[in-house]
């Protein structure tokens, strides 16, 4: 025997019951983004390198440590991607989508590539359901997005879910406020900071606000408040968004060391958290990023948007209801195999489920696989009753047992005679 080829390490194979959930937050995402006017959009899960580097920020994790990085023949620098968002934008860009003052939204699901220390909730594969609506800078197009978000997780019965905002003002602003946290920084011993935070300090140091490390959160439990050094133009689109939400009665916190971990976000970013996974895991993440349909080449076109992990998500939805084949098809003479065939075909053009035997067994072992299906009924295709034009159905669950003419069968299984 050769040797088995195994999977590889955070990667995972999805098997029912779990893969129905996602068939599931997929369901349910069409149907609550449609009403929102978000368009379907499937984007390569390869792209070039450099779109993600200029797109998502060098100084990130993910760029820096977290890439699924090769070269192809060529010799040019491919990653699979790691986020949705870069490739939505380039693909918007070069559809002539991306316009200020013309809004687009576009929502996208599938496989996001990260080499991430895997654990419950972290793959290194895993699928995200992100949306983006480009070409506002409104805050009713946040609070409308945000709203979408929660509908979505509403719809998929989640509950005890903590939304938390803040704001990462903008270019103007921000540069005042790194200042402010340099001063900050200054009066801190840099030995009460993890490797990560120190290599941080000057190149990123707004990540630092929202390292989960103790020792570094309790550095920067009084760091100055970010919101309270955003220019008056960012604090109003805030305030505007808070408005939105509470007239909304949604209930959110302002977490002041929310930053991100994606260097693209200005102004409003959100995430959606649940206890029940654990605080460092959040479920949803987004935020506006008015500036990076520029930095990746297009116009100057505004955008907000978010991801769910979808695996996270799977994590707190109930198990789903399991689906049951209405029949199984005992054939009980090899002869009448072909005309088996044909009936169940016919079966299953009138809607019903179910498979029939394909190899010669005994009436008792059949009776057994049918039970082991889960089959409402057992349609039982003999010599007798076949040359009557009838087959014997038996109803599983009663073990009752009659004959049934076969053009009447798919009415009868289904209920309807
Ligand atoms: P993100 O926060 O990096 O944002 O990821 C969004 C969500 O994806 C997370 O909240 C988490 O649920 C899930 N996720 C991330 N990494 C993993 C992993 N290794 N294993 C399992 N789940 C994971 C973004 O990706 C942005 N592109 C969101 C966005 C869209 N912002 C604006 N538009």
């Amino acid at each position: 025997m050769s040797e088995k080829v195994a999977r590889i390490k955070g990667f995972a194979d999805i098997f029912e019951p779990e893969a129905a959930l996602y068939t599931q937050m997929e369901g349910t995402g069409r149907k609550v983004f449609s009403r929102y006017g978000y368009r379907e959009l499937r984007t390569p899960v390869l792209e070039f390198t450099h779109l993600f580097r200029r797109g998502i920020g060098e100084e990130t994790d993910v760029v820096q440590k977290e890439m699924f990085t090769f070269e192809d023949v060529k010799g040019r620098s491919m990653s699979l991607r790691p986020e949705a968002t870069a490739g939505v934008l380039r693909a918007a860009i070069e559809a002539g989508e991306a316009r200020e003052g013309q809004i687009a939204r576009f929502f996208t699901m599938g496989p996001m590539f990260r080499h991430e220390r895997p654990q419950k909730g972290r793959m290194r594969q895993f699928h995200q359901i992100n949306c983006e609506c480009l070409g506002t800078d409104s805050p009713y197009a946040d609070a409308d997005i945000i709203c979408m978000l929660l509908d979505f997780l509403r719809g998929l019965e989640i509950a005890r879910l903590e939304l938390n905002i803040n704001s990462l003002g903008c270019s103007q602003c921000r540069p005042e406020y790194h200042e402010v946290l340099q001063e900050f920084m200054a009066g801190l011993d840099p030995e009460t900071l993890c490797g990560n935070c120190r290599r941080r300090l000057a190149a990123n140091p707004l990540r630092l606000l929202d390292c989960k490390e103790e020792s570094c959160r309790a550095a920067m439990s009084d760091v100055p408040h970010l919101l309270d050094h955003v220019c008056p133009a960012c604090a109003e689109h805030f305030a505007k968004v808070r408005r939105l939400l509470e007239l909304n009665n949604i209930e959110y916190r302002i977490d002041h060391h929310l930053v991100r971990g994606l260097d693209y976000y200005c102004r409003t970013t959100f995430e959606v958290a649940s206890g029940e996974i654990g605080a460092q895991m959040a479920v949803a993440g987004g935020g506006r990023y008015d500036g990076l349909v520029r930095r990746l080449g297009g116009d100057d076109v505004a955008g907000v948007g978010f991801a769910c992990g979808m695996e996270r998500l799977a994590l707190l939805m109930a198990a789903p209801a399991k689906g049951r084949p209405d029949f199984y098809l005992a054939v009980l003479d090899d002869n009448l195999r072909d005309q088996a065939f044909l009936l169940c075909q016919t079966l299953r053009r009138a809607d019903l489920a179910g498979e029939m035997a394909f190899q010669q067994a005994s009436p008792k072992s059949q009776m057994r696989q049918a039970a082991r299906s889960g089959a409402r009924w057992c349609v039982i295709l003999g010599p007798d009753e076949a040359a009557r034009g009838e087959a014997g159905v038996k109803n599983m669950e009663s073990g009752s047992q009659e004959s049934v003419a076969l053009d009447r069968l798919a009415n009868f299984l289904s209920g309807s005679v």
